[in-house]
């Protein structure tokens, strides 16, 4: 009931002229330090490949790399993916029936493509290509050759079944960074799980920052 309420209100906040008036400015999950460690990270990366966030929720962190990239001149292309409607049933019902988890995930719900595209645009970013898919689902050869990602999903299921396909397409001396990698326990733990796996998996030796940012970083040679 309250996310319908809260649909209904953005809806007509945003096909209102107001709309840029009515922005979610400054409410970010990641603090300033994980932030600085985010761009300065993408910064770093000298070869050519896209830039791409997997979980965008309503665009807050997307903002502030884009605007990073265009502040450096860093012409690399942005790629967005999210539901734009929240975590995907099996993805809740797998944290429910095999990691303990009691809590109905039912956050993230009242997003939309058309908001968060309207949200960049208003931020200066025209550019942007936007996916609403299940990450699970999507197939990454359309992203091409991939230098960063920002990985967010927060669950298990969907960061297990995804890292294993973005590290394929990650140009040497690409990044990943995937978000909510504490070691605490949390509603929000299993892609810390699925991150130290895929580690574990491929030999890596885990470099966890500022807390939860859990970083993959493929070799030059
Ligand atoms: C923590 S929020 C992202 C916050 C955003 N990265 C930021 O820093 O502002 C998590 C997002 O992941 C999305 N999400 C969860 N499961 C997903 C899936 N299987 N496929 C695509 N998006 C998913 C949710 O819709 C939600 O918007």
């Amino acid at each position: 009931m309250y996310t319908i309420f809260v649909r209904l209100i953005k809806f007509f906040f945003f096909k209102s002229p107001l709309w840029r008036f009515f922005l979610p400015v400054m409410k970010f999950d990641m603090s300033i330090s994980q932030l600085n460690f985010i761009v300065n990270t993408l910064d770093a990366i000298a070869n050519d490949g896209a830039v791409l966030e997997i979980g965008v929720g309503g665009g807050a962190t997307s903002v502030v790399i884009n605007n990073f990239m265009k502040s450096k001149s860093i012409r690399r292309h942005f790629y967005a993916i999210d539901t734009f409607s929240g975590f995907a049933p099996e993805d809740i019902l797998y944290e429910k029936d095999h990691r303990g988890k009691t809590d109905n995930y039912l956050y993230y719900r009242s997003n939309s493509k058309e908001w968060y595209s309207k949200t960049l645009i208003a931020h200066g970013i025209k550019d942007a290509t936007v996916f609403q898919a299940d990450a699970k689902e999507f197939d990454y050869s359309v992203i091409g050759p991939l230098a960063f990602c920002l990985f967010d999903v927060d669950l298990y299921k969907p960061t297990e079944s995804v890292l294993p396909r973005l590290y394929e397409i990650l140009i040497p001396g690409g990044v990943i960074i995937v978000d909510d990698c504490s070691l605490e326990p949390s509603i929000y733990d299993g892609a810390g799980e699925a991150y130290r796996e895929f580690c574990a998996k491929m030999g890596f030796k885990e470099e966890r920052v500022h807390e939860k940012l859990g970083v993959i970083r493929k070799p030059l040679s």
